[in-house]
């Protein structure tokens, strides 16, 4: 049961590789490294006892993705992680992100359609329901107008897929991933954000390793119970294993409909300090962090309702908050004290 894995070597896509060689499948990962370094191979393979093959290309390279699929009839399935996903930068970038995102995709679904590979999974994002009329929120919630062009690359590519699987015989699942954070508890591999991260936990423990002076929390003066904004935070474990489920759906010929959408999330709402406070406490650290005013493009507050991916994938999230967070932390240690030291 061969699985193709793009980005496989990025920071869902290594965890996801580990589950999938875990419940006994073979693995190839396609990634270009732009966002990944090829050394997570063996950390994976010292996880797991088994290293992957690692093919190093450009997905958005027409001939030899169409060449891979030629050499790779027997894929059962191909995950589909490889894109950029810098929010800021494609706002920057758009034509970068259009052209990484959607080229990429379009290739990947052409090598699938011309060689008979049916199953097809996609790493969508909660960030296309953009600020719920309703929360929490479910598959069901109408997409809002995308706030960035990488958003935007999540809403067409949704709209790609679907298009595609009505006239050939593909089938899909799109996930939708709510904020995944934390590190396989071997702290082997986990998030590893290039220059100045983006996203609230690997600032958060930067901040604590003494790489960043201070983290700044974007808005005290949003309508929730402590005025910072919610967010519905998942172990990335959790949602690894939810693609070896959703994996397995479509090879055991379980869908209900030839292209699914699932959220993946925990369905509880988090603040940022309330992430602050279960850092602090997890790790006895006190964190040196300052309000500041709102990030452009924020949304208030978003969590969501897990119950369809619940019921229908029989799959649900089991790690709470602090075992997110400390795993970040022990990755973060672990990670740093592996590297040379900083100028
Ligand atoms: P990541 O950057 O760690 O992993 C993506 C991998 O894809 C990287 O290893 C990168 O080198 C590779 N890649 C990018 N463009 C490529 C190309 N053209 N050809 C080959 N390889 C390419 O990101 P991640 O956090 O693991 O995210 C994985 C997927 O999940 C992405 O599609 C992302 O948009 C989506 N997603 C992520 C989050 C999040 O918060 N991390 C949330 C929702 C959705
Ligand atoms: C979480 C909360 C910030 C950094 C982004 C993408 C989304 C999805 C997940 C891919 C927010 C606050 C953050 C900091 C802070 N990715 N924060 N100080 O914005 O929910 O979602 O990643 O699909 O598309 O937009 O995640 O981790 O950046 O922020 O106060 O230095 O932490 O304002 O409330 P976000 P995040």
């Amino acid at each position: 049961m061969k699985i193709l894995v793009t980005g496989g070597t990025g920071y869902i896509g290594s965890h996801t590789v580990v589950e999938l060689l875990n419940a006994g499948f073979e693995v190839v990962i396609v990634d270009d490294l732009s966002n990944s370094k090829a050394d997570i191979a063996i950390a994976i393979e010292r996880i797991t006892g088994t290293k992957p093959l690692l093919e190093v290309f450009d997905l958005t390279d027409k001939v030899k993705t169409a060449d891979f699929f030629k050499r790779h009839r027997d894929l059962k399935g191909v995950i589909h992680f490889a894109a950029k996903k810098a929010v800021g930068e494609s706002v920057e970038k758009p034509l970068l992100y259009y052209r990484n995102n959607l080229e990429s995709l379009m290739n990947v679904l052409e090598g699938m359609v011309d060689n008979n590979i049916r199953n097809f999974v996609f790493s969508s994002s909660c960030t296309v329901y953009g600020q719920p009329d309703e929360l929490p929120v479910s598959e069901s919630a109408p997409i809002k107008k995308a706030e960035s062009p990488y958003g935007n690359t999540k809403q067409i590519s949704e709209e790609i897929i679907y298009d595609t699987v009505k006239v050939t015989d593909l089938k899909a699942i799109a996930l939708r991933y709510f904020n995944p954070i934390g590190a396989h508890e071997s702290a082997l591999i986990g998030e590893l954000p290039l220059g100045v991260p983006d996203n609230l936990l690997p600032y958060i423990t930067q901040t604590a390793i003494g790489i960043r002076k201070k983290l700044r929390v974007f808005g005290d003066d949003y309508n929730t119970p402590d005025g910072t904004a919610i967010r519905d935070y998942i172990h990335v474990v959790d949602l690894a294993k939810a693609h070896v489920v959703a994996v397995q759906r479509m090879i055991e010929g379980k869908m209900k409909k030839d292209f699914e959408v699932f959220n993946l999330g925990t369905g509880n709402g988090y603040s940022v300090m309330d992430v602050i406070k279960s850092f602090e406490k997890v790790t006895g650290l006190k964190l040196n962090y300052e309000i500041v005013g709102r990030r452009e493009g924020d949304v208030e507050q978003v969590w969501a309702d897990p119950s369809f991916s619940n019921k229908e994938l029989g799959w649900k999230a089991e790690k709470g908050l602090d075992e997110m967070v400390s795993s970040a932390w022990r990755w973060e240690k672990a990670y740093r004290g592996s590297q040379p030291p900083q100028p």
